[in-house]
């Protein structure tokens, strides 16, 4: 798991244009993505969502290691509407690795 996270680590760098993760992590042109396993969809406080995804997560999105790996591969499919401007992972080495930085970083 050090090791995949290390990976995710570099792989986080084409999202932290748009999003922080860690002690102090703030929104930015993307929420923040401390604890986001368990995140209700589009449910941060002090973040503007799109309608599209709050609506997502009213509807019972709730950010797991199954529910991130569709999101984090074709965005605009998964949550149609969604503001992420991003393309997608191309390959699911990346999105698992990426994911284990993220609950490394983020706590969870
Ligand atoms: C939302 C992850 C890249 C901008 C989200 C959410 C996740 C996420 C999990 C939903 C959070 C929630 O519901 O609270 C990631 C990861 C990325 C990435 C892991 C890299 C692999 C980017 C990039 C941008 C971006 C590059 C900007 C160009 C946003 C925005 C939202 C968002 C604006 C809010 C979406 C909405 O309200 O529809 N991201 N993201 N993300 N992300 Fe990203």
């Amino acid at each position: 798991a050090q090791d995949m996270a290390a990976d995710g680590e570099k792989v986080f760098r084409r999202c932290s244009a748009c999003h922080e993760v860690g002690p102090d992590a703030q929104n930015k042109v993307g929420p923040q993505l401390n604890a986001l396993i368990g995140r209700t969809a589009g449910s941060l406080d002090g973040y503007a969502y799109s309608t599209a995804m709050v609506e997502a997560g009213q509807g019972g999105l709730v950010w797991t290691e199954e529910t991130l790996v569709p999101y984090l591969t074709k965005p605009r499919d998964s949550v149609p509407g969604t503001k992420m401007a991003f393309a997608g992972l191309r390959k699911p080495e990346e999105i698992t690795a990426v994911i284990a930085y993220i609950v490394q970083a983020g706590g969870g």
